[in-house]
């Protein structure tokens, strides 16, 4: 019992409630949904992982755990707008062969705002999107590079029927996160 009332008293505090309020833009903007509305049609019949909603508050959790781990000073809400928004274009893709990093870091900037994000917030964000592919960014202490790396470590290649088949280079042979 006491345990309930406790979790009841965290899920309500305002303090956290308002720390995340730009989260709950985000998830209920009307692009944002048609977006993964869109991926979702565009990978229907697609064996391997997909870019979806859950990939993305995959990729934000983890995310958020290595900021803990770690120690690294990357504002949570910031993290997870990253997340939710990194892989939005990949419908363009499959559409037309547009780098779904390029789609995902211009398509995010309206959104972002929308959400209540200052201008060089944007920025910090679309710069992580644009990069989250380049292995390069995978050694960065910092918003770029924890992106990158919750987003290789979401993939859960060993339980994945498609493992023998997937080619991907960053594809995780064991357990990790
Ligand atoms: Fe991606
Ligand atoms: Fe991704």
């Amino acid at each position: 019992m006491l345990y309930c009332s406790r979790r009841v008293a965290l899920l309500c505090d305002p303090h956290l409630m308002k720390n995340m309020q730009k989260i709950q833009k985000i998830l209920t903007n009307p692009d944002f949904k048609a977006y993964v509305k869109a991926n979702k049609a565009a990978e229907k019949k697609r064996k391997y992982c997909k870019h979806n909603l859950a990939h993305f508050l995959d990729v934000a959790r983890i995310g958020y755990i290595t900021i803990l781990e770690t120690g690294f000073k990357i504002d949570k809400e910031i993290l997870y707008a990253a997340a939710l928004l990194h892989d939005i274009g990949r419908f363009r893709q499959y559409e037309d062969g547009t780098p779904h990093e390029w789609a995902s870091a211009q398509l995010c900037r309206p959104i972002l705002r929308d959400a209540g994000f200052s201008e060089a917030e944007v920025n910090a964000i679309a710069e992580a999107i644009l990069v989250h592919r380049d292995s390069a960014t995978k050694k960065r202490k910092d918003l770029c590079g924890v992106l990158f790396n919750a987003d290789k470590l979401s993939r859960n290649c060993t339980s994945c029927k498609m493992n023998e088949k997937c080619d991907w280079e960053h594809k995780n042979a064991e357990f990790t996160t």
